[in-house]
């Protein structure tokens, strides 16, 4: 189906929607039909390396991994306990080994993304032809991880670039959407279900 979107560019979105349960049976962090359509927007690339930032439980990791070719590289970066998160490190790592059984190529990084050491150990496992960066949602570190990861991939896409007021504790907001007004170009793609509150924006490094 066609999907125009406020940012100009028109998207396909005929991925088949595939499941109906995350694959860690908990509430999933993504509304379908957004998911759906970044996977769709990812597809048209023809990628075989993923990088994301802030993966919880890797319900998201797991759907994007299982679109590309078998044999494909991913790479998982999760602080867990942190903010947005939760104690989610051995999903994750179940996750990871059912992805590595199926046959693809996967590395899990625990740790805090915007640390030196976390950037330096993503930078010696890319470039990425697609990310996903879905982490620490505060300004800086949505800043910081677009500063870090960007430089390594062909295509970044941001979740909850609406977000505006969906609140971790007390102080802590979502500020994807004032750094996402930013940094959005006539070529990103916006791929917002009516009514959601979360929304997915997709930047991408040609045509600037
Ligand atoms: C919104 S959840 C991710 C949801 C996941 N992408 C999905 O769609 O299922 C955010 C995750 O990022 C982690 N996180 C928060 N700040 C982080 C940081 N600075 N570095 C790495 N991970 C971080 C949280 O612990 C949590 O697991």
């Amino acid at each position: 189906m066609e999907q125009s979107n406020p940012v100009g560019r028109q998207f396909k979105n005929d991925y088949p929607l595939k499941r109906a349960d995350t694959c860690s049976g908990m509430k999933a962090g993504q509304l379908q039909y957004e998911l759906d359509a970044m996977i769709s927007v990812f597809v048209e690339q023809n990628p075989t390396t993923y990088l994301e930032v802030g993966c919880r439980y890797g319900d998201t990791f797991y759907d994007v991994m299982t679109s590309l070719p078998k044999g494909s590289f991913g790479c998982a970066v999760d602080l867990p306990n942190s903010y947005w998160g939760g104690d989610t490190e051995d999903y994750l790592k179940e996750t990871c080994e059912e992805l590595k059984a199926m046959g693809y190529r996967i590395e899990l990084i625990l740790g805090n993304s915007l640390d030196q050491e976390t950037i330096d150990k993503v930078k010696s496992l890319g470039p990425f032809d697609i990310a996903l960066l879905d982490g620490d949602h505060r300004y800086e570190g949505i800043k910081g991880d677009f500063e870090a990861y960007s430089p390594l991939c062909n295509l970044v896409a941001f979740h909850d670039i609406v977000g505006h007021g969906q609140r971790h504790s007390e102080g802590i907001y979502v500020e994807v959407p004032r750094f996402w007004s930013e940094i959005k170009h006539t070529n990103c793609v916006e791929i917002i279900e009516e009514g959601s509150k979360m929304g997915i924006g997709i930047w991408t490094k040609q045509d600037q």
